[in-house]
């Protein structure tokens, strides 16, 4: 066989929506995140998610491989050049048990379609927004934090975020701290931000779940902050099914309302994709 007659399968594979990895971030041994080139035509919201993956491996009865696909986050802004993803790394998962060991130069396919509710559109106008996160939860409000529309629509932005132990929050805390020092959202920033995260399994300086602590009042004594009212106060959960169950159950008891897209309130919920 001469190189003109070459199959399909010897051929090097050209992926479907293939982006290249330009950054890989290893923060724990179970987190990582990683940034990508930008489909030039991808228009998104910041909080939105969208469908990235791999390739599989060829099915040994066809011969052809499939892409193993999943919901993430675009944790950058709907401004930045390019893509950054947060994830955590499950050793025997489908995804994530190869998408961890992505380096720079290397392609992941990404379904430019997003969606999601963690949207400013999905929210009324209002004073105080929070976001409310576990563990890779994060991701969406990393996109959010540089979004300027969060500045601008509101005075006072608090960002919670709970994770197991103190190396789990690094990823957040330095997005965070890298905030003050951006070009365009450093300025929009003043003193409207707060940062309260909590641990649950090693000692911090705060310890506990969010959920407990706005229940007892103490996350609210810390923060200086009377109440959560509805009409004030804006929410976007982005957790585990159980956290964001229990956060529904507190705003709720707060007598915040779930919105949407197409029926904005005062709180948004959605579920931390990829476990
Ligand atoms: P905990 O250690 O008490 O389970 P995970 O790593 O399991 O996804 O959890 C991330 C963080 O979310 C942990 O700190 C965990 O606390 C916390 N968490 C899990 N479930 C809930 C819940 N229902 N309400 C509040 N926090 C939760």
């Amino acid at each position: 066989m001469n190189e003109m007659t070459q199959t399909p399968a010897q051929a090097t594979p050209v992926l479907p929506d293939a982006q290249t990895v330009t950054k890989v971030t290893h923060w724990t041994d179970e987190l990582f995140s990683f940034r990508v080139t930008r489909p030039a035509s991808l228009r998104f919201r910041s909080g939105e998610f969208v469908m990235i993956g791999l390739m599989g491996d060829p099915d040994p009865r066809t011969g052809r491989a499939k892409p193993i696909l999943r919901a993430y986050s675009i944790a950058s802004p709907a401004w930045d050049d390019e893509l950054e993803f947060y994830s955590i790394k499950v050793q025997d998962g489908p995804l994530t048990s190869r998408l961890q060991h992505v380096k720079p130069g290397d392609q992941i396919i990404l379904r430019p379609k997003p969606v999601g509710t963690l949207v400013h559109d999905a929210l009324l106008p209002g004073n105080r927004l929070w976001f409310f996160s576990t563990g890779t939860g994060f991701a969406p409000f990393a996109s959010l934090l540089r979004e300027p529309e969060t500045w601008e629509n509101y005075d006072e932005v608090i960002v919670t975020h709970t994770c197991r132990n103190v190396a789990d929050l690094e990823y957040g805390r330095r997005t965070v701290e890298a905030l003050r020092a951006d070009e365009l959202i450093g300025e929009l920033i003043g003193d409207k931000l707060k940062y309260y995260p909590t641990t649950t399994r090693e000692a911090s300086p705060t310890v506990g779940r969010i959920t407990e602590r706005l229940r007892d009042g103490s996350a609210l004594a810390d923060l200086g902050i009377d109440g959560i009212s509805p009409g004030t106060d804006r929410a976007m959960v982005c957790g585990s099914l159980a956290f964001n169950h229990e956060m529904k159950e507190v705003l709720e008891g707060f007598g915040l309302e779930e919105g949407a897209n197409s029926d904005p309130k005062h709180y948004v919920i959605e579920k931390a994709f990829v476990d």
